[in-house]
């Protein structure tokens, strides 16, 4: 599965790539707006750290022909720019001409599997089911990414199953057994992947006892 870093922050993105598990970035309006800063200086910075690994850049306007001058504009950015179109007909329509001009795409806001039908016959790259939000809601949201995963292998299709609105590590750990093709993961859900109290116990012992050996070299 595939490790992208949900944020815009680029000390958090920094941190991600230093790890070495980096495999891209996704921002939304909400992420942009958190760090205070003008929008091309966050994007320029973020393309500057990650120039070769897909960076999804979300569109602001709701009507096809706004999403396409917006999605135009944000993919001359950078080659690795993928386009985030919400998830309405008009954004439905947005990605299908997109995909015809070989610009990659990444739909988001999909809470449903016949929505996520629609992005993955009009031949998106990415899917984002938001798990999260639905949890919020009292429903399962890795229901949801299992009934796309069956809809994407029974028809084979291309789109890749980006799972979204990830809350804590489980969400990681049930994306991978399902199958999903990338998890889009807060940094302080990464950092958490790795924490575990037994191994914390037990590297505290063994650096005890590694005290006790005699004539060490090192
Ligand atoms: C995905 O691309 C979205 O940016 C993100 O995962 C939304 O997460 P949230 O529900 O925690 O805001």
């Amino acid at each position: 599965m595939k490790f992208f870093i949900d944020t815009a922050d680029i000390e958090e993105i920094k941190a991600a790539k230093d790890m070495g598990l980096l495999d891209g970035v996704t921002t939304n309006p909400t992420l942009i707006a958190k760090t205070g800063k003008p929008f091309l200086d966050v994007v320029e910075e973020i393309l500057k750290e990650i120039p070769d690994k897909p960076v999804s850049l979300e569109v602001a306007s709701t009507d096809f022909e706004g999403m396409m001058k917006e999605a135009e504009y944000l993919s001359k950015l950078g080659d690795n720019v993928v386009i985030k179109i919400p998830l309405t007909v008009d954004g439905i329509r947005a990605v299908k001409h997109l995909v015809d001009e070989g610009i990659k795409t990444n739909v988001t806001l999909c809470f449903s599997p016949n929505q996520a039908i629609l992005a993955m016959k009009a031949g998106a790259t990415y899917l984002s089911p938001f798990v999260g939000r639905l949890d919020d809601i009292a429903h399962e949201g890795m229901e949801l990414i299992r009934q796309i995963k069956t809809i994407k292998d029974n028809y084979n299709f291309k789109t890749e199953i980006l799972v979204a609105s990830i809350r804590h590590p489980m969400h990681v750990v049930e994306a991978a057994l399902i199958g999903a093709d990338v998890a889009t993961i807060p940094y302080k859900v990464i950092a958490q992947l790795a924490k575990h109290p037994l191994t914390d116990i037990g590297l505290e012992r063994f650096l005890k006892d590694w005290e006790k050996v005699p004539e060490k070299p090192f």
